[in-house]
């Protein structure tokens, strides 16, 4: 089957192989069998089995959302609230969602997935990177992972999200836990190992442990580092050849510098710095050097609970010094890289057909309407998503 989507008033390609020309006007495009087969000039389109009108408006490629935490049951609203008036964000919460994850069935966290997995679609997030950490032992860890595998091949097995409450006492035998039985039952439904290097989590010196676990178990490298204070993390993350490095929101110059020279990709979360009242990482600074970036959402129930890619965009522009399309590519093309995926994020040829007609005739709006929902149509693999 073919889709011919043409009349598009502007189109966002970001197509790597096409660098210099990142935006077409008055294109259209073609997907066949999921992936981009042709893309041109609108009165040039082929024939196709169906065709979606964009009716000028424009067209990007579908959000690639590389950090997010929605398998879980309860919330924190409370938190929130607190923080709201200057209680700071700490790693504890988490244990009030773990708890609350384990007593839930598996048909609710599957449903309440479900549900954050449509929310996300309807705001034209087409690659989603789901982690666990709300379960903390061998079985609830391994059913986090099991559920996230059922909606997105981008799963990450994250038992070093904190200490599980049991081991209190004895965090060396956590770690060693999660080295051993429990990444044992998670590798086989996990694409990638993730730590959240922090002070009220694991201490470096712990997370290179799991990593090169995890590594050995033959998953893909992510770390959580620098979401409060420069902590050693990125150079653990540089060192080991992490595919990303996520919060990056306190770096020192050696971080600066070890990211530029890396190929591991600093995924920055400014919903994040939104929910905690902190202050934004330095994107502009970041491109400057050469350091690759990403813009994710980390949607959770603790630190930030929006799945917005839109607004996310939107914060990246007014508060982190990026351009409308260095905040749009970030969100796109720089997550694909932060998930070392070459067939997301972009519209060129090759492609898979995962793309976004907004409810507007330039991308720029996703910026210039914070808070507007502006997804049309949300196209996944060549199929038009009900909107
Ligand atoms: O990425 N930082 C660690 N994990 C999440 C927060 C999880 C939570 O507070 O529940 C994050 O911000
Ligand atoms: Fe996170």
């Amino acid at each position: 089957m073919s889709l011919a989507v043409d009349n598009i008033g502007q189109l966002v390609t970001l197509d790597p192989a096409d660098p210099e020309r990142p935006v077409r006007v008055d294109a259209a495009l073609v997907i066949d069998d999921g992936r981009i087969a042709w893309v041109g000039d609108a009165r040039r389109a082929p024939a196709a089995d169906s065709r979606l009108d964009a009716r000028g408006r424009a067209v990007v490629p579908g959000f690639v959302d590389s950090h997010s935490h929605l398998v879980f049951a309860g919330d924190r609203a409370d938190e929130w609230e607190a923080r709201m008036t200057g209680v700071p964000y700490t790693a504890g919460g988490i244990l009030r969602t773990v708890a609350a994850t384990r007593a839930a069935s598996d048909d609710e966290l599957r449903a309440r997935l479900a549900r954050h997995v449509a929310e996300v679609r309807a705001q034209g997030t087409t690659t989603i990177e789901v982690k666990s950490g709300y379960g903390l032992t061998v079985a609830d860890e391994q059913r986090a992972v099991r559920l996230a595998a059922e909606v997105t091949p981008e799963t990450t097995f994250l038992g070093a999200h904190v200490v599980a409450p049991e081991y209190a006492d004895d965090r060396d035998a956590y770690v060693e836990l999660v080295c051993g039985e429990m990444l044992a039952a998670c590798a086989p439904h996990s694409r990638w190992i993730d730590v959240f290097i922090d002070a009220g989590a694991f201490t470096v010196d712990e997370a290179r442990r799991v990593l090169k676990a995890g590594r050995a178990a033959g998953l893909g490298l992510r770390v959580h580092a620098g979401q409060r204070a420069a902590d050693g993390g990125v150079a653990l993350a540089v060192e080991l050849g992490a595919a990303s490095v996520d919060h990056a929101t306190h770096l020192t110059g050696d971080d600066v510098d070890a990211l530029a020279a890396a190929s591991t990709v600093a995924t920055l979360l400014p919903l994040v710095e939104f929910s905690t009242r902190q202050p934004y990482p330095d994107a502009r600074h970041l491109i400057n050097a050469g350091v690759t970036i990403a813009i994710a959402s980390d949607a959770n129930p603790g630190s930030n609970y929006s799945s917005s890619m839109p607004l996310a965009i939107a914060l990246a522009v007014r508060e982190m010094g990026l351009t409308p399309l260095e905040a749009l590519a970030a969100a796109t093309v720089g997550g694909a890289a932060a998930l070392q995926r070459g067939d997301v994020g972009h519209l060129g040829v090759g492609a898979r057909g995962d793309l976004v007609v907004l409810q507007a005739p330039d991308f720029r709006w996703l910026g210039y309407r914070p808070g507007v929902p502006l997804v049309a149509h949300t196209v996944l693999g060549g199929e038009v998503l009900a909107s």
